[in-house]
C-alpha cells in the first residue's frame, strides 16, 4: 500500500470511526431498538367483555366465557329454583318450595317492597284496586282480593314460584326482589290475606303504622 493510498484509507476509516461515533449516541428516547417476541413486551390487554375483532375463539368475541349453564355465584345458592317455568313447575311448588325456617322481617321489608312493587295492581290492601288494575280492568285476576279463599289457601311456594316467573299478566320479580325478599313479602300477602275483608277496608290504605 502505498503512503497516499494509507493516508486516503486514513481518512475513510476516520470518517466511518467519526460516523458511527455521532450517530450510536444519538438519543432515541424509548426506542429500545430491535425487539424479538414483542409479545413479551407488550402483553395483550384483554378485555372480559369485548375483544371485538381478534377473539375469533369464543363466542361473541369476548375474552370471557360465559359461566356454565346453572352457575351461581358464592353465597347465593338461594338463587337457585329448582323447578321450571311450567304448569308442572307450578304445582310442584306447593309442597317443595317452603320459606327457610330462619326468615326474619323485623323492620317490615315485606310490607316495604310490597307497598313498592305491588300495591300499583294489587292495591295497599290486595283488594286488587290499585292504579294499574283501575285503569285497566280486564287485566284484573278471576279472584277479587286477597281476602278471597283462593288467596288464603294458595300454598306459599305457589306464590314463590308466581313472583319468581309470573303468571299471564303478572309479569317475574324475580329481577327486584332477591330470594329473602320474595318470602317477605309472601309473608305480609299471607298477613293482608288473613285479614278479615271489613277489617282491610276500613283500614286507612296509607296508614302505615297498623297491621305491621
Ligand atoms: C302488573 C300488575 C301486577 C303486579 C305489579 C303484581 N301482580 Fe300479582 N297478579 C297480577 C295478576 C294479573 C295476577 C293473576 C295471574 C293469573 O292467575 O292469571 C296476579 C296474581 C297474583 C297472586 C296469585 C298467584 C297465583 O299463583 O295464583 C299473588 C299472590 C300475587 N299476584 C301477588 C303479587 C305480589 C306479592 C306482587 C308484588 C311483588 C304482585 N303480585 C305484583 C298482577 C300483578
Amino acid at each position: 500500500m502505498s503512503k497516499r493510498m494509507s493516508k486516503k484509507f486514513q481518512i475513510i476509516i476516520g470518517t466511518i470511526a467519526a460516523a458511527t461515533l455521532v450517530t450510536s449516541c444519538v438519543s432515541r428516547g424509548n426506542n429500545t431498538g430491535w425487539e424479538y417476541a414483542p409479545d413479551m413486551y407488550y402483553s395483550k390487554g384483554y378485555e372480559p367483555y369485548n375483544q371485538g375483532d381478534s377473539n375469533v375463539i369464543n363466542p361473541h368475541g369476548m375474552s370471557m366465557r360465559e359461566p356454565v349453564a346453572g352457575s351461581i355465584a358464592f353465597g347465593k345458592a338461594d338463587f337457585q329454583y329448582p323447578l321450571p317455568n311450567s304448569g308442572e313447575g307450578y304445582e310442584a311448588a306447593a309442597t317443595q318450595i317452603v320459606a327457610p325456617a330462619d326468615l326474619t322481617d323485623a323492620d317490615g321489608r315485606g310490607k316495604y317492597l310490597y307497598n313498592i312493587y305491588c300495591t300499583p295492581c294489587h292495591g295497599a290492601n290486595g283488594d286488587n284496586d290499585g292504579e294499574v288494575f283501575k285503569k285497566v280492568s280486564t287485566l284484573k285476576p278471576a279472584w277479587k282480593g286477597y281476602t278471597d279463599e283462593y288467596i288464603k289457601t294458595l300454598p306459599e311456594g305457589k306464590i314463590y314460584h308466581t313472583l319468581t316467573y309470573g303468571k299471564n299478566n303478572m309479569g317475574s320479580h324475580a329481577s327486584v326482589l332477591k330470594p329473602v325478599d320474595r318470602w317477605r313479602v309472601i309473608k305480609y300477602v299471607k298477613q293482608l290475606s288473613a285479614a278479615a275483608p271489613a277489617t282491610a277496608d276500613a283500614a286507612a290504605p296509607q296508614d302505615s303504622t297498623k297491621k305491621n
